[in-house]
């Protein structure tokens, strides 16, 4: 139970890595506040956590204001404090640059980007207040270097890597923590969706295309699990990483390793 009392707030809890989080924290005490566009992917997260798991859900999206401001309205009628955020949420495009709309930028820098500045925002407040807290933003691999068809997926992410590295900069001092994990190719809703779309580019399935990626492009020679991703989150919020801010994890079988 080492998140006992603890409140975490996590984006994108309805599906893929967000679930799986959000099961993980809940399963080791925490009470949660999780947040989502999917508002029946919310509720069938909500009726597989533990009985005495306290939680609120917030149907919203992350990219107005007004999601974050709801978010902090619950924290402080409830808790008056928030101690773990884990900005998740996120959307891919599979286009490249000529190809991608003013709309599909914009989404994409919206939701992966401003997403994470307006929940941050709030989150800090409470943190600040309490004199600590932990951040952690779900990049990708694909903020540590350009992908095929990820122009813009591919900017938001590198984007919110030094958003994580000047948050941890900015307030170490307060006692708050900041670091920013890159998943590689992980088996979720968005990954399978991306894959379908690359395969149409290059004329095979999605299965075809997600096993060509992982026998050229990953050494462990497989894809992750959502689990393998929470465990990382989980052990990022804990005492146990006490010194660690301002860190960018790739948890991706040694995909980026090589490159
Ligand atoms: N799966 C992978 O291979 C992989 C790799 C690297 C990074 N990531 C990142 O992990 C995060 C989670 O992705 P996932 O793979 O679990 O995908 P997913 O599609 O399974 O889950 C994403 C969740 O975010 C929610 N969401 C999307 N836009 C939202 C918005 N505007 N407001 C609120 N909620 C919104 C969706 O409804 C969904 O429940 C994303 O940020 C993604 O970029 C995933």
């Amino acid at each position: 139970m080492r998140f006992k009392d603890k409140v975490a707030v996590i984006t994108g809890a309805a599906s893929g890595i967000g679930r799986a989080t959000s099961l993980a924290f809940g399963a080791e005490g925490a009470n949660l506040i999780l947040v989502d566009i999917d508002e029946s992917g919310l509720a069938e997260v909500a009726g597989s956590l533990p009985t005495d798991c306290q939680f609120d859900l917030i149907v919203g999206d992350v990219s107005k204001e007004e999601t974050s401001l709801a978010v902090a309205r619950v924290a402080n009628k409830i808790y008056k404090r928030v101690n773990i955020l884990f900005n998740n949420a996120g959307v891919e495009t599979v286009a490249p640059l000529h190809e991608t709309t003013e709309e599909m930028w914009d989404n994409v820098m919206d939701t992966n980007l401003k997403g994470a500045y307006f929940m941050t925002k709030q989150c800090l407040a409470f943190m600040i207040d309490a004199g600590g807290g932990v951040i952690i933003n779900n990049a990708s691999d694909a903020g540590l270097r350009g992908i095929k068809y990820s122009a813009a997926y591919s900017t938001s992410k590198a984007g919110l890597i030094h958003f994580s590295l000047s948050t941890a900069v900015d307030y170490a001092s307060k006692g708050i923590r900041c670091n920013a994990i890159c998943p590689g190719c992980i088996r979720t809703p968005l990954c399978e969706r991306f894959n379908e779309n690359v395969g149409k580019r290059k004329g095979i399935t999605g299965a075809q295309a997600l096993q060509e990626f992982v026998d050229d492009n990953i050494p462990m020679k497989r894809v992750g699990e959502c689990d393998e991703v929470a465990k990382v989150v989980l052990f990022l919020c804990s005492p146990d990483a006490g010194y660690i801010t301002g860190a960018v994890i790739p948890i991706d079988g040694g995909l980026t390793a090589g490159m």
